[in-house]
Order: structure tokens, then sequence, then C-alpha cells
């Protein structure tokens, strides 16, 4: 335990409500099948909407699970309790989302032929979309300030660790071609495009109805009125919806309501100074 009431796993802080030695150790020792599909994220950076898109893109379409399963079981998390309760349930081919770096994927991954998306979204909106849950998530810690939280985030006291480290470690892992790399904001600005993307990286290849079928299910005011997919099945102890909601804004360069100029010097110095000798380029200015 640490001292901020989360867990601490490989130096990564984790809420306990959904995370328990057992939970991480059965990620661990997950038999990875060679039909498996992960959503790699790091939190707020668009892995509920995978969790819509994924089933849609590998059942051809049809709305069942989306309609019937709640998000956290249709496409849980590798490394959340709920795993070991519904892993029999999960229809071939299975989807997962997890937040975990490449480095405590379970071995079983590198040796399988499983493929992995990694969604990636622009780091000064994602610390302003986890501000917001970190208030109304009431099994995370209170994120107090916004320039408080950003200090968090910028040295990784936060839920997952540093953001630079995730990306560091999922940018150069050795999955070859099985690793497709895709970013929250391709998704906003042309969510059929990024949809045949997916399609085609899973071998899929879906018909353009399939895809406009499946695009307008992902969009976020159906995704928003899903309660399937809303959390509205979540109590109020645990979320509270009157303080922010889930789906808040769905929208990129939020960042800019809410970053002061020193705010935004200070963010993308670290972030620069941390990402400095790496071999890829990030998608967004920095
Ligand atoms: P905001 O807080 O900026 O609104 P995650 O699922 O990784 O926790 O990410 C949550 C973020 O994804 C939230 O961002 C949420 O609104 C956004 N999101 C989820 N589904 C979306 C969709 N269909 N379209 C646009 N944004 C979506």
């Amino acid at each position: 335990m640490s001292s901020s009431g989360y867990i601490r796993y490989h130096g990564l802080l984790l809420p306990p409500i959904a995370h328990t030695m057992d939970s991480l150790e059965f990620a661990q020792n997950f038999a990875v099948e060679d039909s498996d599909v992960f959503a790699v994220t790091y939190p707020k950076s668009g892995t509920i909407w995978m969790q819509e898109i994924l089933p849609l893109v590998l059942n051809g379409g049809d709305l069942t699970p989306i309609h019937t399963i709640p998000n956290w079981d249709r496409v849980p998390w590798l490394e959340e309790s709920r795993l070991a309760l519904v892993v029999d349930q999960l229809v071939s081919p299975r989807a997962l989302v997890s937040h975990f770096p490449y480095n405590l994927m379970p071995p079983s991954l590198s040796t399988s032929k499983a493929k992995v998306i990694y969604v990636m979204r622009n780091p000064k909106d994602l610390v302003v979309s986890s501000y917001y849950f970190h208030q109304m998530a009431e099994f995370l810690e209170d994120p107090g300030t916004f320039d408080e939280f950003m200090d968090k985030f910028l040295e990784g006291r936060v839920l997952f660790g540093k953001w630079t480290d995730h990306m560091k470690s999922w940018m150069n892992t050795e999955l070859g071609d099985r690793i497709m790399y895709l970013t929250f904001e391709e998704m906003l600005q042309d969510l059929p495009a990024a949809l045949r993307r997916i399609s085609n990286f899973l071998g899929r290849n879906h018909s353009e109805e399939v895809i406009q079928k499946i695009a307008e299910h992902c969009s976020f005011k159906a995704m928003k009125s899903n309660t399937m997919s809303n959390f509205s099945l979540v109590p109020k102890v645990y979320m509270d919806n009157d303080k922010s909601h889930f789906f808040r804004k769905g929208i990129a360069g939020d960042w800019e309501n809410h970053f002061s100029s020193e705010q935004l010097a200070r963010f993308k110095s670290v972030i620069r100074k941390e990402l400095e000798g790496e071999s890829f380029s990030l998608p967004w200015s920095m």
C-alpha cells in the first residue's frame, strides 16, 4: 500500500477498488490467445471508446454486446479483478483493454500472434480529462487544484505512473506489425476513417455500410446515452455524476480553457525533456 491509499505495483499507483495482488498476478499469468485483441491506453485516452468499437468491429456491427453487457465485462481490463470472473464468458476473438506499460504485459503476449491497438491522446487534454475524472470518481484521490494535479501528473504521482514512460514503453516494443498506433484526435476528426484502419488491421475489411453503422453507435452522443457504457449503472458512492460526467466533453483542445501560459511552458518543458533522445516523435505539437 502506498501512503495515498493506492496500491503500488512495480512503481505504479493503482486504485485498490479494482486492482488486487490476485488480479495483478492473474494478469501476469494470463494465457494470451493468438486471436486476442488488446486496446492499450494511458488512462483518459479513449479506453471506453475502444470498449464500444472493438466488439462491433470484431463481430461485423452486431449491436447485442454493446446493448446488453456493461463495458467493463464486455471488454474487460487485463489488470482488474473483474477479468477472473468473466474470462470464461468471453467469446473468441476476445477483446481486452489495459493501462499497463508494455513491460508489465503477460509474457504470453510476445509469444502469441495477438494484436494490440495503442490509443494515445494529446497529454494536455488528457490531464484536463483526468482532473475532472478525479473529481467524480470517489475511489480516486482528490486531485486538489488543477495546478497541483498537473504537478502530480508530470511527476508520475498518478494512476499508472508517468505518461511519458507509458508512451516510451509502447513506442518501443518488438511487436512489429502486431501493433497499430491510433490517436484520439484521429478518431474525433474522422471516426469512419479510423474504423476502416482498425477493421483492416484486424483483418475484417468491413463494407462502408458496416463502417457507417459502427461509427453511428460509437459517437459521443450515442455512447453517452448507452446505459451499458455511460457508467450510470455505477452507484453514486463510486462515481458522482453531479461533480462531473464520465462523458464530459469528448473534444480536442479543451486544455486551452485550463492552462495558464506559465503552466503551458512548464508542461511543455517537462514533456520535451522526458522524451529527449527518443526516436519517435509526438503526433501533436508540443
Ligand atoms: P473528456 O473528459 O475530455 O470528455 P477513457 O475512456 O480512457 O477514460 O477516456 C475518457 C475520455 O474519452 C473522456 O474525455 C470522454 O468524454 C472521451 N470519450 C469517450 N467516448 C468518446 C466518444 N465516443 N467520442 C469522443 N470522446 C469520447
